[in-house]
């Protein structure tokens, strides 16, 4: 788990991230679409985006963006205490939406780049770390629900 210092980290950058969920979410989206093309087709409803200016252009996605960073923020303002936020999350993206594990390590991958674009200066190494660390756990505990729904991820 993680020290308070370093939720700390995580919490104050997160109200970084929160002063624009919109413009972050929609780019951490963008990223992950773009560094990974194949994540995009577990999307039904962004079939119609083929460009990234159409990417760019969609108010859908930058929708999307806000529901997955607000879910997000909610888990990880939790501390690791995330149980009741994060089963809900992981029964839907392991029978409805069938993300695999590794697809949640690319978007962990998308927003720890998306923050230091963004936040360049408030990011340094001791607040990259806590903030990975943080992923990390998310995704670790994901991963164990996804078993317990019976997918292998
Ligand atoms: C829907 C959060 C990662 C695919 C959702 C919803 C939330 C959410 C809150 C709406 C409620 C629900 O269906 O449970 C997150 C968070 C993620 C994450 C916090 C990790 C940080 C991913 C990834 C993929 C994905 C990596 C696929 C590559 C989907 C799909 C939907 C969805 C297909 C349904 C979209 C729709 O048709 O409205 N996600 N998600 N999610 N998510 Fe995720």
């Amino acid at each position: 788990g993680l020290n308070d210092q370093e939720w700390q980290q995580v919490l104050t950058m997160w109200g970084k991230v929160e002063s624009d969920l919109a413009g972050h979410g929609h780019a951490v989206l963008m990223r992950l679409f773009q560094d990974h093309p194949e994540t995009m087709d577990r999307f039904d409803k962004f079939r119609g985006l083929k460009t990234p200016d159409q990417m760019r252009g969609s108010e859908d996605m930058k929708k999307h963006g806000v529901t997955v960073l607000t879910q997000l923020g909610k888990i990880l303002k939790q501390k690791g205490h995330h149980e009741s936020e994060l089963k809900p999350l992981a029964q839907t993206h392991a029978t409805k939406h069938r993300v695999p594990v590794k697809y949640l390590e690319f978007i962990c991958e998308a927003i720890m780049k998306v923050i230091a674009e963004k936040h360049s200066a408030d990011f340094g190494a001791n607040c990259q770390a806590a903030m990975k660390k943080a992923l990390e756990l998310f995704r670790h505990d994901m991963a164990s629900r996804y078993k317990e729904f019976g997918f292998q991820g």
